[in-house]
């Protein structure tokens, strides 16, 4: 606002013009005509720039020749030109709208499932991303394609937070017998809270060989899918053939995996879950991933190639933000936690809700097993719930320690019986 203000005062749009050719200049976007005498750079023809208090808006068109990758490619500069709060559309390969904004994202935007509904009420498999600066809800459907999910950013941004409250409005939009939840917490702090959810499938899986099991049984569960719906009913996707077969349709499943750089050498888990990216979609088996940052080492060409949906919280720099394809996050200041730049179809800047561990943990409570529930399903489950098996089989074992006792000399060869 001041920035403005200061503006209007130096003759506004003349120097709003100097900005965009500054943008220019900086992304290389002019041409350049060379004769004896001089140098001359030739910028995209500005038609017009229209401005108030809240918003800057520039119609240019580009110059015979110019190509229009370009502004994709340099959409950076004008990031670093302006600010991170601005948008370029075309209408065409020529005209282009840069619109620049003024206003500001609350910083604070607080988890209401209720207000939420009306967005994705509808949805298959709703994502609500945040608020953006129109104060717009944004939201996505996993289901509809937009299919697997990277949340990248610095440690502190606002992932664990944000994948949080999206598994929360799963849960609470989806019945468990719609969705199956698999989810993957190598650092141990972040889904305890959804211990016991109807949807988690088996464990939270905090050990390698918990979270390889956890990718193998959704592995598995693609493999059925392929053949249930592919072979046998010759269909092509999970919505065909829930459509078909109303009473026995088959759940989503989402597999999570929170800091997803510290399964980089895991070999095994990671082929699985290339082949979970690239084919998990059509047998509504979908991806979330957190991890801090994305570069080829932690995730290989293929995975990311799958993964196009991107929340950029705080990145470190421009490399790092050009890595995970969210430029303008590199621009998030610190404080700002829960901001993102998500790449959807065009870049957008968005504020995710803060939903409070504790208040997550108190909405989750209705959609909890019952203790009666918890052990029968350990009797009859196979895998995922193998290692409830296991405890309880513990159990019996603790229970029965004083008939097995051990046999002494005297068991065996007659004492005193
Ligand atoms: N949407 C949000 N709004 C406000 N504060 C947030 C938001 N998301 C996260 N935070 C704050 O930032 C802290 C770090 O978030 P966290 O999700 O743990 O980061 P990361 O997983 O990226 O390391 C949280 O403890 C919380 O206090
Ligand atoms: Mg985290």
């Amino acid at each position: 606002m001041r920035l403005l203000e200061k503006m209007k005062a130096d003759k506004q749009e003349k120097l709003l013009q100097k900005k965009l050719i500054e943008a220019f200049d900086v992304s290389g976007i002019y041409m350049e005509y060379t004769s004896e005498k001089y140098k001359k750079r030739i910028y995209p023809k500005i038609h017009s720039i229209k401005f108030n208090e809240n918003r800057i808006e520039y119609v240019f068109t580009l110059l015979n020749g110019q190509d229009p990758k370009e502004i994709k490619k340099k959409e950076y500069a004008f990031y670093q030109v302006f600010g991170r709060t601005l948008k370029i559309e075309t209408d065409s390969i020529k005209k282009y709208t840069l619109t620049v904004s003024n206003r500001t994202i609350p910083k604070k935007f607080i988890y209401d499932y209720k207000k939420f509904l009306p967005a994705i009420e509808g949805m298959k498999l709703p994502i609500f991303g945040g608020v953006n600066l129109d104060g717009e809800y944004i939201v996505w459907d996993m289901a509809d394609g937009k299919p697997h999910l990277l949340a990248a950013g610095e440690n502190g941004s606002g992932k664990s937070a944000g994948v949080r409250q999206i598994l929360a409005t799963l849960i609470q939009f989806k019945k468990s017998s719609e969705l199956h939840l698999y989810l993957c917490d190598p650092k141990f702090t972040e889904f305890h809270l959804f211990g016991d959810v109807e949807h988690v499938q088996g464990k939270i899986a905090c050990e390698m060989d918990d979270i390889y099991n956890n990718i193998k049984a959704v592995k598995k569960e693609l493999d059925d899918r392929k053949r249930l719906i592919g072979e046998q009913e010759k269909l092509t996707g999970i919505e065909k053939y829930n459509d078909r077969y109303h009473d026995k349709k088959i759940p989503y499943v989402l597999l999570v995996i929170d800091e997803f750089a510290q399964l980089k050498d895991k070999k095994d888990s990671i082929n699985l879950i290339e082949t979970i990216s690239a084919q998990g979609r059509a047998f509504g088996i979908f991806l979330l991933l957190a991890t801090q940052r994305a570069e080829a080492q932690v995730m290989n060409g293929l995975i990311k190639q799958n993964i196009t949906i991107r929340m950029g919280f705080r990145h470190a720099d421009l490399i790092n933000s050009r890595i995970t394809n969210t430029i303008g996050s590199e621009k998030i200041s610190m404080e700002d936690k829960g901001r993102f730049i998500l790449k959807l179809d065009e870049a957008m800047e968005v504020q995710a809700p803060l939903l409070e561990e504790e208040i997550a943990e108190k909405l989750l409570e209705p959609y909890k097993r019952k203790e009666e529930e918890v052990k029968r399903e350990a009797i009859t489950w196979s895998f995922p719930n193998c290692n409830e098996i296991i405890e309880s089989n513990e159990e019996k074992k603790e229970q029965s320690k004083p008939v097995i006792k051990k046999l002494t000399i005297d068991d065996l060869f007659g004492g005193d019986k």
